[in-house]
């Protein structure tokens, strides 16, 4: 059916900056689902090709979020803010950066950059090393470095992995965004393996961000919180850092689920302050683990920042080589 001859339930001031037509998009499948919205991959012509290699002759691969049908006026708002919060915070290549919008005569289509490569965790799970490699057709058309054997990921490209994240985070902090949701399910992973942070701009409602609400995949987001933030519900940078100690801990185990005999926030929080924190996974290196432990401290002050992880992988990194 044609969008532009319905009826508009909303309307939205055009923002020439960034209003993209809605012929030029073709929608696709669906890449994801959560409560509220939906994210569609989508062909565009006429977009400017970043990175130039991300079609085979066609437009441009590009992924459109929207509200699914049964959505309230809050989720309508939220998906404004989030498109708003991407303008204002501007371009990184590790962030999933906004594209364009249609927001004229028909639904709202926020289009973002498409990662071929789907979630982290997904990913990380899909290459531990001796698994039998399989590939999903559905990106299999896209990419055709996909029909090469694939390379293993080793201890270089994971410690490449948190690098860049770590690159995303300083620049995300920077801007004065505080994610809230830093975890590996919410790293899209790019084409040539660059590291992509989404839902940044999402409008976490400080006010009634309780234990019990869940993330898109219906799980508790409670693992990766800091303990002011399971105490307090306090979100700063250097709650982010916590967090990004957690994904720390799932890169350096491809994708296992961190702390998997604690069941709620009231026993994370007594092993949390009790001094307990997870053990370094068996293909961790001491110096990242210590790292890690260093985004553990209870004291948020006492954690570095993302800049200084930035620095502390770039050792790491140059040790290496
Ligand atoms: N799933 C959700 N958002 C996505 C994106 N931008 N690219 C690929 N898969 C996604």
């Amino acid at each position: 059916s044609d969008p532009t001859q319905g009826f508009n339930e909303y309307e939205f001031p055009l923002d020439s900056n960034w209003e993209i037509p809605r012929q030029q998009l073709v929608l696709g499948s669906i890449l994801g689902e959560g409560a509220f919205g939906r994210v569609v991959m989508a062909e565009a012509d006429g977009l400017p090709r970043s990175p130039p290699s991300s079609n085979n002759g066609m437009g441009t691969i590009v992924a459109v979020k929207m509200v699914k049908e049964e959505h309230t006026d809050a989720d309508m708002a939220s998906l404004v803010r989030e498109m708003e919060v991407m303008k204002m915070i501007g371009k990184h290549i590790n962030i999933i950066n906004l594209l364009g919008c249609c927001s004229q005569s028909g639904p709202l289509w926020v289009i973002v950059e498409y990662a071929p490569h789907g979630n982290l965790k997904d990913f990380l799970k899909q290459n531990r090393p001796g698994q039998l490699q399989r590939r999903s057709d559905s990106d299999g058309y896209l990419d055709d470095k996909s029909m090469q054997p694939q390379q293993q990921l080793g201890e270089k490209e994971l410690t490449m992995f948190a690098f860049q994240i770590a690159r995303g985070m300083e620049y995300l902090a920077s801007r004065r965004c505080i994610h809230r949701d830093l975890a590996a399910r919410n790293v899209l992973v790019s084409e040539g393996y660059v590291m992509k942070i989404a839902d940044f701009g999402l409008a976490r409602d400080i006010q009634d961000t309780d234990y019990y609400r869940k993330n898109t995949n219906g799980r508790l987001p409670i693992k990766w919180m800091a303990p002011e933030s399971l105490q307090e519900k306090f979100y700063d940078s250097q709650s982010d850092v916590w967090s990004y100690g957690v994904l720390l801990w799932e890169i350096m185990t491809y994708g296992e689920q961190p702390y998997p005999n604690i069941m709620s926030a009231e026993e994370l929080y007594s092993y949390l302050i009790t001094g307990q924190r997870m053990e370094k996974p068996p293909k961790c290196s001491l110096n990242i683990y210590v790292v890690m432990r260093q985004c553990w401290h209870f004291e948020s002050c006492a954690r570095p920042t993302f800049a200084e992880l930035v620095e502390s992988f770039d050792g790491i990194l140059q040790q290496a080589s």
